[in-house]
């Protein structure tokens, strides 16, 4: 699939990624017992400018993929190639100046500031890594960052715990901006945050992007919070891409049974639609990424699951012949949840 959508528009291109984490017993000889299969052969890839809206219900291996982008991790398997570069592999000062490129918001805005440091110095740290200025030109910047995200100068002295969760989540925008990247990973921005405030952070978050063409991974477990930012979205279960789609035509025309529960789920505002809409309530829970199912591996919560599915995985690849990629043995049985009159 990558290769057909690997051009000079596209800046972000995973191929077949994965994150394995040993999994150990004994605590003196470490024997590695197993493997926690977190993100498990993932392709996808992101034009410049555009939003990749990545979603899942928890413990599906988002953010392990957030984190393995930015290089927290090295990866098990698989290339990263941003702007043709295979982050994957790159190591030494080569990847310290990549990852420069790379920023993280992270989810929780009340974890991610360290309390002991003023804003000012939490915003101008990355900065001073990368040197990117005098000592006067950084302060300037710090001012002219927290215009940008809409705070005031004079809050450069003050410490995190006077700012609210929708602040702080600015201030950590601000520290991620502060050495112009180009690729944002924005894992639950605003999951934390009170639901009076998300749509001022996510709005923030879409006029940066204009303004300084940023490319995003926009990672939620929330379907309708992506609906309003992603271009695209991909459906993640259990460390692997179960469908990806433009953001409409998912919503119109879901290819996969997991998809279509998860927007079974979310309420419809017209009320006479919402009457129509089927809740698909899945049984049981995620099952251990330390043992996975065989075959599809959504097949022990699938309402359509045959026995094909127990034993043979689907690939997952475009369905009638245009960008819209699903593993699903019987994906052109998938109807949407609300029927269409
Ligand atoms: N460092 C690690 N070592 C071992 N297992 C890990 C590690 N990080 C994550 N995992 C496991 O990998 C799986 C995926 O975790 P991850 O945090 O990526 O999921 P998520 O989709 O971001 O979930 P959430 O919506 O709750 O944030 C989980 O089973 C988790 O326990
Ligand atoms: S392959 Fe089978 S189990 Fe998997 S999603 Fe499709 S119908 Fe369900
Ligand atoms: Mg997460």
């Amino acid at each position: 699939m990558a290769d057909t959508l690997v051009g000079s528009k596209t800046l972000l291109d995973i191929r077949d990624l994965k994150m394995h984490f040993p999994l150990t017993r004994g605590i003196v000889m470490q024997r590695v017992v197993g493997h926690v299969r977190a993100v498990d052969g993932i392709t996808f890839s992101i034009e410049r400018g555009q939003t990749l809206g990545l979603v899942g219900e928890s413990g599906s291996g988002k953010t392990t993929i957030g984190r393995t982008i930015i290089r927290l991790y090295k990866p098990t398997a698989g290339q990263i190639l941003f702007d043709n570069k295979d982050l994957a592999t790159t190591e030494g000062e080569e990847l310290r100046q990549m990852r420069r490129r790379v920023q993280m918001v992270f989810q929780d805005p009340y974890a991610s500031l360290n309390p002991r440091f003023t804003i000012g110095s939490l915003i101008a740290e990355p900065m001073q890594v990368y040197r990117t200025g005098t000592p006067a030109e950084i302060r300037e910047r710090v001012v002219e960052l927290l215009q940008v995200v809409g705070l005031r100068p004079e809050y450069a002295d003050r410490y995190p715990h006077e700012f609210s969760g929708g602040q702080r989540q600015r201030i950590a925008v601000a520290r991620a901006l502060s050495i112009n990247p180009e690729f944002v990973v924005a894992d639950e921005p605003v999951s934390a945050l009170d639901v009076s405030v998300r749509a001022q952070v996510l709005n923030l978050l879409q006029r940066l992007q204009r303004q300084f063409h940023l490319t995003y991974l926009f990672v939620s477990h929330d379907l309708s919070v992506v609906r309003h930012v992603a271009d695209r979205i991909a459906v993640m279960y259990l460390g692997k891409i179960m469908e990806l789609a433009d953001r409409d035509e998912l919503y119109a025309a879901p290819k996969h049974p997991y998809t279509k529960a998860l927007l079974s789920a979310v309420p419809i505002p017209d009320p006479k639609v919402e009457k129509k809409r089927q809740r698909i309530i899945l049984s049981g829970d995620l099952p251990s990424p330390i043992n996975i199912p065989s075959g599809c591996r959504f097949h022990t919560r699938c309402p359509m699951a045959q026995q094909i599915c127990r034993e043979i995985e689907p690939a997952f690849e475009a369905k009638e012949g245009r960008e819209h990629y699903a593993a699903c043995h019987f994906a052109e049985q998938v109807t949407p949840p609300v029927v269409k009159e």
